[in-house]
């Protein structure tokens, strides 16, 4: 039997007369990662804000941990770890006295919290610059150190609040193994993300947002058989070269007015090579070939009908 680690039903919030979370409903299996997909002002931030008793429902009820986050708020945040939107390093203090501080306020115990201080600087990889001021760290280092900061205390489950916004892609991935490594030691993950391919990589099931309500629920591979794939985008100078190739690829889509076709297929150099033998057998040639992978516009073109940028009413 699974047991379920974070349980939502019918969540509501609205701040004044706007309607952030409009009925939530969700189940997290312990031991998953679980990614809330959304753009800017989606409720994201507001949805874990409730679930980790930061904030009140207006509405709904949810269970963390097996515990009512409106009437047993302590011993949900016995259970949980909260690494927000915006880290909340201290910027004065050291790399390890933050995490001394957390370990203090955990009251871990002083011989143990010296250990899982030297281990959670070893495991984030800040040794050199544990001794200086966190104002000094990176954005990608001051994120590293906010994660370690959350896992003081063993949390079994873990709220992040976009955990790779703003970082390079290394920093990206390392983030991302850090998030499996907890995972197979059992941790549970409620991710939120504005990126598909983050969700796509880390989660077993996802949720997309949008303005208050989701408008899918399931696997990665549930949500990208409602969007369309991966296609190859060839721009050609003249409409007459344009009209040659479109019947030379079969579900292919023309855009006239941009002089380009749009094929899908995996972008891979098998498929891409074949398509430039193609071209050549008719001796045509594409002013531009470009590889168009889907992004969460795509999710909220093909899902909702508008895409991300869509202003609040
Ligand atoms: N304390 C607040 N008072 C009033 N409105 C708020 C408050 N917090 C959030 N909102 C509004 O609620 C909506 C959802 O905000 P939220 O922060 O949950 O979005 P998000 O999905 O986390 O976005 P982002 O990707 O930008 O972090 C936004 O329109 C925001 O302006
Ligand atoms: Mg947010």
């Amino acid at each position: 039997m699974t047991r379920t680690a974070i349980e939502v039903s019918g969540l509501r919030k609205a701040f004044g007369n706007k309607v952030v979370l409009d009925g939530i409903d969700l189940d997290v299996r312990a031991g998953t990662v679980f990614s809330l997909l959304g753009p800017n002002g989606a409720g994201k931030t507001t949805t874990v804000n409730v679930l980790t008793t930061l904030m009140k429902a207006d509405g709904g009820t949810a269970r963390v941990a097996g515990h009512d986050i409106a009437t047993e708020t302590r011993a949900v945040r016995a259970a949980i770890g909260v690494t927000g939107q915006f880290a909340a390093v201290d910027e004065l203090l050291s790399g390890q006295e933050n995490l001394q501080l957390m370990a203090d306020l955990k009251r871990v115990g002083s011989s143990n919290g010296k250990r899982i201080v030297t281990e959670l600087l070893e495991r984030f990889d800040l040794v050199e610059s544990a001794q200086k001021p966190a104002s000094t760290y990176s954005g990608g280092m001051r994120r590293k150190l906010d994660l370690a900061m959350t896992l003081v205390g063993n949390p079994k489950i873990i709220f992040l609040d976009e955990p790779t916004t703003g970082l390079d892609p290394r920093s990206r991935r390392t983030m991302w193994d850090i998030v499996r490594d907890l995972v197979a030691d059992g941790v549970t993950i409620f991710l939120t993300t504005q990126y598909l391919e983050e969700a796509d990589q880390l989660a077993d099931r996802i949720a997309v947002l949008d303005q208050g309500r989701l408008v899918a629920h399931g696997t990665p591979d549930d949500l990208k058989r409602q969007i369309p794939g991966t296609h190859v985008r060839l721009r050609f100078t003249t409409a007459t070269e344009l009209d040659t190739a479109a019947p030379l690829f079969t579900n292919s889509t023309r855009d006239t007015e941009a002089l380009a076709l749009r094929i899908p297929g995996d972008g891979g150099t098998a498929s891409l090579r074949a398509l430039l033998d193609r071209l050549d057998e008719h001796a045509l040639s594409a002013e531009e070939i470009s590889v168009h992978t889907p992004d969460l516009d795509d999710v909220f073109l093909a899902l909702t009908g508008h895409t991300t940028k869509v202003d609040a009413k």
